[in-house]
């Protein structure tokens, strides 16, 4: 066969290829681009070519190489061995890698989690309670008399209410953390430091400042001798470590069933360093958080014996924290689950 002829030939079968499967495009590899492809035997056989048609007969070669290539990517993309956009888009590797968007934390748990770690530090470990409480926990164990209008000082939500006024069956969402210091003296033996974040219920209409549901940490420290100064430092200690050192607290007499004697605590505004604003009311104090000592009663609720213990106990709302710590005044705003709100907090911790 001439070797014009040869040309025609593999030009034809070339052109007549099919693939369906990668294979098959595997088989036209090895025949036609490979190292023993039969294009290059042609090459071979220009040697034999006379001189005068040796340039031409190179550029029918080289026309039937190329051609080979063009149809083997074709081959190639038609079975989907390389994709389309991979062929005209390599990856460079060089580039930065892509921004990993990370989520942000509720403001309610930075700030619980921040409150937990202030204790921690000195030696309060964290307990929990059912936020489904019977009425022993939540008040009758705390020093509420059945009876007592102190019960009406938090509307509750109840799951079970008797008639009779008997209180013993009656189950509620609990109103306040305080429900677990009863559990925690009930299960443990003195000394006891703990504090317990939660969830708790009132039946509340819902506005800027009250809510049907919000958070507290309930704290509670039994031991020989615990006093009132002891207290008060644990107190001026958590200002500061929360607010800042230039902080301070103040105390005013209050009433808690289940303290004897009890306390309102004020933190000085972190807002206007105690100088007087709006939030603080122009009195240069916030208050914070409720306190005492805790009742014997209550003690004697839990077999604890009043006469060889006794100990202190507070509780502070974690959305009132929050206000003072991020300025976001509005309770509504920690349970709407608004992104523009929740990813302020990204940089928060
Ligand atoms: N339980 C109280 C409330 O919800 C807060 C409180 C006050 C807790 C005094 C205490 C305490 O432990 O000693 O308003």
């Amino acid at each position: 066969m001439e070797l014009k002829e040869k040309i025609q030939e593999l030009k034809q079968q070339i052109e007549d290829f099919k693939a369906k499967t990668v294979e098959d495009v595997e088989v036209f590899r090895i025949k036609f681009i490979g190292s023993k492809n039969q294009i290059k035997d042609l090459y071979k056989e220009l040697k034999a070519v006379p001189l005068e048609s040796k340039k031409e007969f190179g550029q029918l070669i080289n026309g039937l190489k190329s051609f080979a290539e063009e149809k083997f990517l074709f081959l190639k993309q038609a079975v989907g061995t390389i994709s389309q956009s991979s062929n005209k888009k390599q990856i460079d590797f060089s580039r930065p890698a892509e921004e990993i968007s990370l989520g942000a934390r509720h403001p309610l748990a930075i700030v619980k989690n921040e409150i937990i770690d202030i204790f921690k530090r000195i030696g309060f470990v964290v307990s929990e309670g059912p936020e489904v409480e019977d009425d022993w926990h939540n008040f009758s164990a705390l020093n509420f008399p059945p009876e007592h209008p102190a019960r009406d000082m938090q509307d509750t939500f109840f799951i079970e209410k008797s008639d009779d006024g008997d209180r013993t069956n009656e189950i509620a969402l609990r109103t306040h953390t305080s429900s677990v210091q009863v559990r925690v003296m009930e299960n443990s033996t003195p000394p006891i430091r703990t504090i317990s974040p939660g969830r708790v219920y009132r039946n509340e209409a819902i506005s800027a400042r009250a809510h049907c549901f919000f958070h507290q940490v309930e704290g509670l420290y039994i031991d020989t001798d615990v006093s009132f100064a002891d207290l008060k430092q644990t107190l001026l200690y958590f200002a500061r470590e929360m607010f800042g050192e230039k902080a301070n607290i103040r105390l005013r007499p209050s009433y808690f069933p289940f303290t004897e004697p009890s306390a309102e605590v004020d933190v000085s505004c972190t807002i206007c360093n105690a100088k007087g604003c709006n939030v603080c009311k122009y009195t240069g104090w916030l208050e914070i958080l409720g306190c005492g000592m805790v009742d014997p009663n209550v003690l004697k609720s839990a077999n604890i014996d009043p006469d060889k213990y006794s100990g202190f106990a507070f509780g502070m709302g974690i959305e009132r924290i929050a206000q003072l710590k991020f300025r976001v005044g509005d309770l509504r705003l920690y349970s709407e689950n608004d992104i523009r709100f929740l990813k302020q907090f990204k940089s928060a911790y």
